[in-house]
C-alpha cells in the first residue's frame, strides 16, 4: 500500500515536523563540499512553506555520540538552505531547549525553523531493542520524542538516508504523534518508486554491479539479488574473496578470509538459479599504495607483493559488455580505490556503461557515496534515472530488509 505524502494532507497553518538527512560531507573548515541532500529535500520544503506550513526541520549530521561536537554543527546547512529558499531559515541551538520550544511556537506560516544536530542527545540513537530491554533507555528515548513530537500537529519523514535507522526523530517521534497526520515527503516518495518498482517489476535483462571493499556488507544483497537478477558484476576488493575461493592467487590484495566458504556457497547457489556473476579477469595492481604509484597489469593471478586497487581494462570490457544491453541496472560501489587516481579509471568506465545503457532505454539506479560521486564527477548525472541519497539505506532496501519508521506512517 503507498504512503501518504504531504500533498495529500491540509498543510495550512499547521506546525510541521519534518524529518531530513541533511547528514553532508563536510570539509576540515566545516564547509559544505556536497549539497546534494539538501538540495533533494527543496521539493518537500517548498510544498510545506508555499502550502501555509509552520516548518520545523531536523536532522543528524554525522555520529557525534551523544554530546555536542561543534564541528557538527548543522548551522553550515542552515546556511546553506537559506540561501537555496532565498529566505531566512531559524536556527535552533538545541533542539529540545525551552527557547527551542519557543522558536518553533513562535513561526508563522511560511516560516522555516532548523533545529541543531539531533545526535548531540544520546537519546536519539538509543535502539529499539535495547530501549526494550531497559526502561530507563526507553523513558530517555520517548521523553526526548515528546519534546520534538511536543512542537508540531503533522510529522514529515523525508529522511530516506536514514530509513534503516529505528532513531528516535525517526521511529519513536512518529509513534508518540499516533492520530496526527504521518506522512512521507517528495523525496522518499521517488526513492520507494525507483528502488520499489525495479525490484518488483524489472525489465530484463536486470543487471546488478556491486562493489566496495567488503563482501559481508554486500552478502544479504546477493542472496536476495540471486533469483530476482540476470547477471551479478562484482567489483572492487569484494571480489577478492570471491577469486581466491575460486583458487586464484590475490597477492596482497584485500580479503576477508572468514567470508571466503559464504562466497563460495553464494556463486553456487547463483548458479542454480541461472544467474550469472561476473567477477574480474585482470586488475591493476601496485606494491603500496598511494596517488602516482606506478601500476601494473596482473591478468588471471596476482603476484605476491602486489595488491589489486582496480579493475584492468580487459575486466572493465567485459563488465562493459554486460552492461550496455540492460534494461534495468543497480549499481552500488566501486570499483577499485576510486579516492587515489588512477585507480579511479574502472569506476569511471562503468559510469560511462550504466549512462550509456540509460540512453538506450534502461532503468539506472546508482546508490552509496563512492559510486553516485563518479556519476557526478563525470557530469553524467542526467543520463542516469535515479540516483539515491541512501547508501546503507539503499543497500538494506536491495537487501529486501522492511523499514519500520516508514511501515507506522499513514496510508494513502
Ligand atoms: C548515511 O549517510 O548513510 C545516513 O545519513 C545515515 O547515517 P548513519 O549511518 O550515521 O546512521
Amino acid at each position: 500500500m503507498a504512503k501518504k505524502t504531504v500533498a495529500d494532507i491540509d498543510i495550512k497553518g499547521k506546525k510541521v515536523l519534518m524529518r531530513c538527512d541533511f547528514n553532508v560531507p563536510l570539509d576540515d573548515d566545516c564547509n559544505i563540499t556536497s549539497d546534494d541532500r539538501i538540495v533533494k529535500a527543496l521539493p518537500t520544503i517548498k510544498a510545506i512553506l508555499d502550502g501555509g506550513g509552520a516548518l520545523i526541520l531536523m536532522s543528524h549530521l554525522g555520529r557525534p555520540s551523544g554530546q555536542r561536537d561543534d564541528k557538527l554543527s548543522l548551522t553550515p546547512v542552515a546556511r546553506r538552505l537559506s540561501e537555496l529558499l532565498g529566505k531566512d531559515v531559524v536556527f535552533a541551538d538545541d533542539c529540545i531547549s525551552d527557547e527551542t520550544k519557543a522558536k518553533a511556537a513562535a513561526l508563522s506560516n511560511g516560516d522555516c525553523l532548523l533545529l541543531e544536530n539531533l545526535r548531540f542527545h544520546k537519546a536519539e540513537t538509543i535502539k529499539d531493542k535495547a530501549a526494550k530491554e531497559d526502561a530507563q533507555l526507553r523513558q530517555a528515548k520517548d521523553d526526548f520524542a515528546k519534546q520534538l513530537a511536543g512542537m508540531a500537529d503533522i510529522y514529515v519523514d523525508d529522511a530516506f538516508g536514514t530509513a534503516h535507522r529505528d532513531n528516535a526523530s525517526m521511529y519513536t517521534v512518529p509513534m508518540v504523534m499516533e492520530g496526527k497526520p504521518r506522512v512521507i515527503g517528495f523525496l522518499i516518495e521517488k526513492e520507494l518508486k525507483f528502488l520499489g518498482d525495479t525490484l518488483s517489476d524489472p525489465e530484463r535483462p536486470f543487471v546488478a554491479i556491486l562493489g566496495g571493499a567488503k563482501v559481508s556488507d554486500k552478502i544479504g544483497v546477493i542472496e536476495n539479488l540471486i533469483g530476482k537478477v540476470d547477471r551479478i558484476i562484482i567489483g572492487g576488493a569484494m571480489a577478492y574473496t570471491f577469486l581466491k575461493g575460486r583458487g586464484k592467487s590475490i597477492g596482497q590484495s584485500l580479503c576477508e578470509n572468514d567470508f571466503i566458504d559464504k562466497g563460495q556457497a553464494l556463486l553456487e547457489q547463483a548458479a542454480e538459479a541461472e544467474c550469472e556473476v561476473i567477477l574480474p579477469v585482470d586488475h591493476h595492481v601496485v606494491r603500496e599504495l598511494k596517488s602516482g604509484v606506478p601500476y601494473r597489469t596482473a591478468v588471471g593471478d596476482i603476484d605476491p607483493g602486489f595488491a589489486a586497487v582496480d579493475i584492468g581494462s580487459m575486466a572493465s570490457q567485459a563488465f562493459r559488455d554486460k552492461i550496455v544491453d540492460a534494461k534495468t541496472i543497480v549499481w552500488n560501489g566501486p570499483m577499485g580505490v576510486f579516492e587515489i587516481p588512477p585507480f579511479d579509471e574502472g569506476t569511471k568506465d562503468i559510469a560511462m556503461a550504466v549512462a550509456e545503457a540509460t540512453d538506450n532505454g534502461a532503468i539506472s539506479i546508482v546508490g552509496g557515496g563512492d559510486s553516485a560521486a563518479a556519476v557526478k564527477n563525470l557530469g553524467l548525472e542526467d543520463r542516469i534515472s535515479h540516483i539515491s541519497t541512501g547508501g546503507g539505506a539503499s543497500l538494506e532496501f536491495l537487501e529486501g530488509k522492511k523499514f519500520i519508521c516508514l511501515e507506522i506512517l499513514d496510508e494513502k
